[in-house]
Order: C-alpha cells, then sequence, then structure tokens
C-alpha cells in the first residue's frame, strides 16, 4: 500500500470559503430532526448522528455547488440522512456490534428501535427535500434510494461466491456507494455540471474499496468498526475475491470455510496491494471529469485523501 497519511477530508478543504457556515447548518437542521418526537426511534437516530462520521456526502454537495453558492441546506441534510439510515440497516443485516466507535444502533436498542430509526431517518430525507419543492434533486434521491436497495440485493446474491467476477464486485461498489457520492454532487450541482455526477460515481467506488481494504487490516480503534466483517459475512470484497484467486484457503473461507487465520493470509497474497491499485485508478477517474470547477483544487485533494484514509 502506498504511504499511507492521517485522512481528515475537513483538512484538505477546510479552508474552502462558506464551508464552515454550510456543515453547521447541516448539522444544526439534522439536531433539530431528532430533537425529541419519537422516543426511542428518534433517540436511536439522535445518538448515531452524534457518534460522529465524516460528513463527505453534504462536504461533496457543497463543494460541488456553483461559485459564489453553496448548495441548499436540505441537499446536505438529505445526502446525510440517507447515509445514516442505511448503515444503520446495514449495522443489523451484517450484524456489525460497532459503528463510528460506538455500539451499533442494533445493538444498543435492539433491532426492532434500529429498523425503526433507519426507517424514520430515511423517510425524512425525502421530506427534507419535498420541503424545498425541487422535483429534479427529489427524483435524483427516489432514483439512488433504489440504486442502494439494489446494490444490497446484489450483495445477498453474491454472497459466499468466491468466484463473484471483479466486474460484479465493481458494479456492487457503484451500487451501494458510488450511487449516493454522485447523488450529492448532483444535488450540490444543481444540475448544472452532469461530470460532477461522474466524479462523485468515480469516487464512491473508490472510497468503498479502501473501505473493504480497511475491513482486512484496519484496527477498530482507528476505524470505529470491527474488522473482518466481510469474511464473515461471505462478502466477496475486491481484496478477499483477489487474495481468494490465489489462496485455496482463503477462497474455501469465502465460500464460508473455516475463517482462522485467513485475513493474514490475504494480507500475505498482495490482495490488499491491488486492490488498492485499483482504489488509486477509481480515484484518478474521478479527477479525470474536474475540467473548469471552481473547486478543483479541493475536489482533487479530496479524491487523494479519500485513497489515503485509514478510517
Ligand atoms: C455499507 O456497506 C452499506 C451501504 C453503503 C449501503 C447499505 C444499503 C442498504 C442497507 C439498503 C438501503 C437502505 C436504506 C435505508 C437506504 P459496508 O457494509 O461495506 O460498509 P461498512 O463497513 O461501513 O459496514
Ligand atoms: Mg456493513
Amino acid at each position: 500500500m502506498s504511504a499511507v497519511r492521517s485522512y481528515e477530508p475537513l483538512d484538505v478543504v477546510r479552508d474552502a470559503s462558506g464551508l464552515k457556515e454550510y456543515l453547521e447548518a447541516v448539522e444544526q437542521r439534522l439536531d433539530e430532526l431528532f430533537a425529541g418526537g419519537f422516543g426511542a426511534v428518534d433517540l436511536a437516530a439522535q445518538q448515531a448522528l452524534r457518534a460522529g462520521g465524516k460528513r463527505l456526502r453534504p462536504l461533496l454537495a457543497f463543494l460541488a455547488s456553483p461559485p459564489g453558492q453553496a448548495p441548499p441546506v436540505a441537499a446536505g441534510v438529505a445526502v446525510e440522512l440517507i447515509h445514516l439510515a442505511s448503515l444503520v440497516h446495514d449495522d443489523v443485516l451484517d450484524g456489525a456490534p460497532v459503528r463510528r466507535g460506538a455500539p451499533s444502533t442494533w445493538n444498543e436498542f435492539g433491532q426492532q428501535v434500529a429498523l425503526a430509526s433507519g426507517d424514520r431517518v430515511f423517510a425524512l430525507a425525502f421530506s427534507e427535500l419535498a420541503a424545498e419543492g425541487r422535483l429534479r434533486d427529489l427524483a435524483t434521491l427516489a432514483e439512488t434510494a433504489l440504486a442502494l436497495a439494489r446494490g444490497e440485493a446484489l450483495q445477498r446474491d453474491l454472497r459466499f461466491d468466491p468466484h463473484t467476477s471483479v466486474e460484479a464486485q465493481l458494479r456492487l461498489c457503484s451500487l451501494k456507494t458510488g450511487s449516493l457520492f454522485s447523488a450529492a454532487c448532483r444535488l450540490g450541482a444543481g444540475g448544472r455540471r452532469r461530470s460532477l455526477g461522474e466524479y462523485g460515481l468515480a469516487l464512491g467506488i473508490a472510497f468503498q474499496i479502501v473501505d473493504d481494504v480497511l475491513d482486512c487490516v484496519g484496527e477498530a480503534g482507528e476505524t470505529g468498526k470491527a474488522p473482518g466483517t466481510d469474511l464473515r459475512e461471505g462478502i466477496p470484497t475486491l481484496p478477499l475475491l483477489f487474495a481468494a484467486e490465489r489462496d485455496e484457503t482463503v477462497r474455501a473461507a469465502l465460500a464460508g470455510g473455516p475463517r482462522e487465520g485467513v485475513l493474514e493470509r490475504v494480507a500475505a497474497s498482495g490482495a490488499l496491494e491491488r486492490a488498492h491499485e485499483i482504489a488509486h485508478a477509481y480515484s484518478r477517474k474521478a479527477c479525470s471529469y474536474l475540467n473548469g470547477d471552481s473547486r478543483r483544487r479541493e475536489l482533487e485533494a479530496l479524491a487523494q485523501a479519500v485513497v489515503e484514509r485509514r478510517r
């Protein structure tokens, strides 16, 4: 893997004019939405929100916005809410006990509250945009929610299949992560620059590949998540597929066999470096869509930070 620096998206774009105010307004609105209302369901959402998160999607919406104007706060709120809802549900599906360094929502509140909470957060994303009366943005968000659900369905179909093609794997990254990154950029750009949606899509794929590498090697203290979840769940991520190609024991583990010592074998196989190279290629592809964008420097820096991150 290339030399890894500490990753903090805000570090690379901290000085963008108007960013601080925009993110503060997004945060304030997120807080308001869950301030007392639906008991445990809102409390669970509130806690999941406060556990942190990089706020990368609102940041993308901001950076994609046209010169001299920030995107509406509702756009940043909506993309962060969809992201939060999908993680709350994802942790139930993955049986993941920890998220953002704290017990995941189902682990703390039980599955029923977690599912209801995810549903409520999901619905709120649409109502935030509906309040703005922007039909095109609503259509973008609806299309994105469908892509996330298709990603989840595809992931279930591919589980425990060590012969999954690289193409299907990348399709999964595109649906489950690229789609929302792309939507964040498109909502931010307000339909002005379609190429920013392509930037977001490629960046999201790079982000997911790095996520999958970190799942093999990341320290829980740094990623805030328990490592090895993908192998346990039989999810054929790019690093696991590359390792399975070369190592029969990894292949058997990915098909549901014994997992003892397998992450070490994955690391020894060179698969992490291969997957990381592909993440770099997607990061470069993302940058190839940037032309006369007013925040090109920040968008490029972000694309680099995404592949160098450790959490
Ligand atoms: C995290 O993947 C999960 C996603 C990016 C999307 C999950 C989508 C759904 C559960 C379906 C749609 C649901 C709603 C409410 C929109 P990961 O498990 O690879 O990442 P992780 O390591 O952070 O858990
Ligand atoms: Mg997960």
